[in-house]
């Protein structure tokens, strides 16, 4: 038996879980998997039912799972927090707590998709690129951190830190990646300004001499910025830090024209690991069925591989979606002339037709 934490969130979380629970159930049936499925409170809907964010009782829950879905968090509602109860912190604490190092946001862009990107359908056309972003480490948890007064006024500090072993294992995830693709992996730094990135550079380097096959390169972080919208189609697998990896995913997810179409992976070394769209909470439509599964079910199809060891029920689900947009049915965030708008149910219930 395999288990399974559902942490819906905030916003469309429970709405978009609860259809990708509908592909998992089915998926599990034509499988035969025998899975146990908990729900759990994280984000804003922890903090309003037991006054924290990632609550004591989530906590021992995600421990012992072997893979977590998560929808999203945050709110307005929330942003008046003090940070340490704020919506993000249960994120954030999550990832930190279970040593989720690995984050996977893979671009991929559906042919059926190719005219809803803001760029020209041949410079996005077929793109497939992996971003590889460090998630535990960098600026994001590192200390010195905090406001303080300094000489009669307050000053905001936090520091970017890795340590060897964070680059090299982060490292090592980024070649293994690139082994399974094209073999090219782009490390992204800013070793012209920053100490942090010049050990960066150089243990990625050294993992590089166990990977002859892999073609290494690095870019700066704000050329790779610009490589990603002028010609997004060199990149293979890139591997980064957890601030650049931050900014530059969701620059990538929007190349392939809707942020409401890109799953995402965040492991640890056991192998266990949380799974999540890669889009927020979307608090502007939450509760009207509009909002976009497909990210959330590609999360499920991401979880079966790399969790579960079922890559014959993450590629039933791949294909399913393919169908179901051969189908013409789009859900508003992905609507062109010509196709069938469907709601978030309706799209989930196509979705577990296509299985088959
Ligand atoms: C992401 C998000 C999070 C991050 C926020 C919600 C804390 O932007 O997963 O990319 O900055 O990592
Ligand atoms: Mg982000």
């Amino acid at each position: 038996m395999q288990r399974i934490l559902v942490l819906p969130g905030d916003g469309i979380g429970p709405e978009i879980v609860n259809e990708a629970l509908k592909v998992l159930d089915r998926v599990a049936e034509l499988e035969g998997m025998d899975l146990e499925i908990d729900e759990g409170l994280i984000g804003g809907a922890a903090y309003d039912a037991v006054g924290h964010p990632y609550p004591e009782a989530t906590r021992v829950m995600a421990r012992e799972a072997d893979a977590i879905l998560l929808g999203a968090v945050g709110g307005p509602q929330y942003e008046a927090l003090e940070r340490e109860l704020r919506p993000e912190r249960g994120l954030l604490g999550i990832r930190s707590d279970l040593g989720l190092f690995a984050n996977l946001r893979p671009a991929i862009l559906y042919p059926q998709l190719a005219s809803a990107s803001t760029l020209r359908p041949e410079v996005v056309a077929g793109l497939d690129l992996l971003i590889v972003r460090e998630l535990t480490g960098d600026i994001y948890f590192g200390h010195p951190r905090g406001i303080e007064l300094r000489d009669g006024e307050r000053v905001g500090f936090n520091t970017a830190v890795y340590s060897e072993s964070e680059i090299e294992r982060i490292a090592r995830v980024g070649f293994e990646a690139a082994m399974k693709r094209d073999r090219r992996l782009c490390s992204v730094d800013k070793a012209n300004v920053l100490e942090v990135s010049e050990l960066w550079r150089e243990v990625v380097i050294r993992v590089g001499e166990e990977y002859p096959e892999v073609e290494l390169s690095h870019m700066y972080v704000d050329n790779a910025a610009m490589q990603l919208v002028r010609a997004p189609k060199q990149f293979d697998v890139m591997v980064t830090g957890n601030i650049f990896g931050d900014i530059l995913s969701d620059a990538a997810a929007m190349l392939t024209g809707s942020i409401g179409m890109l799953p995402s992976a965040s492991m640890n070394a056991t192998g266990a690991g949380l799974y999540e769209p890669i889009h927020g909470s979307a608090p502007d439509i939450a509760g009207q069925d509009k909002a976009n599964p497909i990210a959330t079910v590609l999360s499920v199809a991401m979880m079966l591989r790399h969790s579960l060891g079922q890559e014959e029920g993450a590629r039933r689900i791949e294909a399913a979606v393919g169908r179901v947009l051969d189908q013409g049915l789009r859900t508003a965030d992905i609507q062109s002339e010509g196709c069938t708008l469907v709601g978030g149910k309706a799209m989930g219930d196509a979705l577990v037709a296509a299985l088959n």
